[in-house]
């Protein structure tokens, strides 16, 4: 059994409260948040006022992936917006300033996790793990919805896996890029429980069998 955390960056952002809706109505598990700064990645999106504005709007924990430099210098800005879990990417800023901000977030009363990029080893998470309530594995390079699934990071996924049940079992491990019907099944058979999903998600035309196909 695993998670769905349907991403709005697929969503109608002219209407993001029906949308949102929609994916609470679906029996999704999560509303997955996707910020980019145009410099962490080549793409800019949603940040604090939105997920603000969305808090009200559902009940649903908002996992907020932070794609931007330096996340430490709005971590608290996210949390009292309202985010649930805020993960922020290891490649974003010196080890140091990564382990102050899970503290930060933990302090701030939300959910704390790490993110790793595709070329970004699994070994990179290590230092990270103790503090992390989740970690989130992209199956593409971040920046856009629609990629290409990458298969070839399921490795990854099973090395953290394995980890994660030695030390941190509480951790959740979570992938996200091009996670559609079909290839949510062998990242669940690598060990991932939550799921992300943009464009399969908006896409499909039973939302709701979708959600229990990913959760199956
Ligand atoms: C990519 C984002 C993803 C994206 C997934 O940078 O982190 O969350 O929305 O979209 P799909 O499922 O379309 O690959
Ligand atoms: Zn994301």
């Amino acid at each position: 059994m695993a998670m769905i955390a349907p991403s709005i960056l697929s969503a109608d952002f002219a209407n993001l409260q029906r949308d949102v809706l929609d994916i609470q109505r679906s029996g999704a598990d999560l509303v997955h948040v996707d910020v980019m700064d145009g410099i962490f990645v080549p793409n800019i999106t949603i940040g604090i006022p939105v997920v603000k504005a969305l808090r009200p709007v559902t009940g649903l924990p908002l996992d907020v992936h932070l794609m931007i430099h330096r996340p430490i210098r709005y971590v608290e800005d996210f949390a009292r917006a309202g985010a649930d879990y805020i993960t922020i990417h290891v490649e974003a800023d010196q080890p140091q300033n990564t382990l102050e901000a899970l503290d930060k977030i933990h302090a701030l009363g939300c959910k704390a996790g790490i993110v790793l990029k595709p070329k970004t080893p699994a070994e990179a998470a290590i230092p990270y793990l103790a503090k992390c309530d989740m970690v989130l594995v992209m199956t593409v390079e971040p920046g856009f919805g629609g990629q290409s699934f990458m298969a070839d990071m399921m490795p990854k996924v099973r090395k953290l896996r394995a980890w994660l049940d030695e030390q941190a079992p509480h951790c959740l491990l979570e992938v996200d890029g091009g996670v559609d019907a079909a290839t949510c099944q062998i990242c669940k058979d690598s060990g991932a429980n939550v799921l992300v999903a943009g464009s399969a998600y908006f896409k499909a035309a039973d939302r709701a069998a979708f959600v229990k196909t990913v959760q199956r």
